[in-house]
């Protein structure tokens, strides 16, 4: 385990796991039909590119970047459009799909966002849930796992753009990050 983990939550394994679940239900719910897959970077690229490859449908891959945290720990509730998508989504069947939802304000924003754009459906799908963080109402429609409020890091998570290789889901020891917040304000 890396040494600036203080456990992990969710092994590798559970993932993978939970993952081919999620895909199963997202095949069975669209059968018959395209799905285009709106991967939010950086964050779940990881997730994205493990559970398109066990949904069983004809799968569109978008890609499309929101900064919502910067280089802090807490939610500033600014969300910023780094790279929209490439393609319409007009009459289309969409899913968003995210790491992690927090405070959920960056999923309510893309979800409104890209509601204007005439989709035939839009649905969320995201691996990780803070239940206890959100300060919006979010419906998740497909979600891996209901996490704690504890600051946490792999599998596509990052603290300063860190630990996204991480194979399993962990917590970052606290000193990690008040030792950063000392130093930078
Ligand atoms: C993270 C995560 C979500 C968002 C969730 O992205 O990937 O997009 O924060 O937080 P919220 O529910 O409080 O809005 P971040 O902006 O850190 O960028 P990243 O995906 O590049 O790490």
């Amino acid at each position: 385990m890396n040494s600036d983990i203080s456990r992990i939550l969710i092994s590798n394994d559970l993932i993978k796991e939970r993952i081919k679940q999620l895909a199963e239900q997202i095949t069975k719910d669209f059968l018959g039909q395209e799905l285009v897959i709106v991967c939010i970077l950086k964050g779940a690229f990881i997730f994205a590119a493990d559970l398109c490859r066990e949904i069983n449908l004809p799968v569109n891959l978008e890609f499309m970047s929101i900064s919502s945290y910067g280089n802090a720990t807490v939610s500033s509730g600014v969300v910023r459009i780094i790279k929209d998508l490439n393609e319409s989504i007009e009459g289309k069947n969409v899913l968003i799909v995210e790491d992690i939802i927090d405070t959920g304000l960056t999923v309510s924003y893309l979800a409104s966002l890209l509601s204007q754009r005439a989709p035939k459906s839009l649905k969320i799908c995201s691996l990780c849930n803070k239940p206890q963080c959100h300060k919006t109402l979010v419906k998740i429609d497909y979600c891996g796992f209901e996490l704690p409020s504890e600051f946490v890091v792999g599998y596509g998570l990052d603290f300063r753009d860190f630990y996204r290789n991480l194979p399993y889901i962990g917590v970052l020891k606290a000193e990690i990050y008040t030792r950063y917040l000392d130093s930078n304000g």
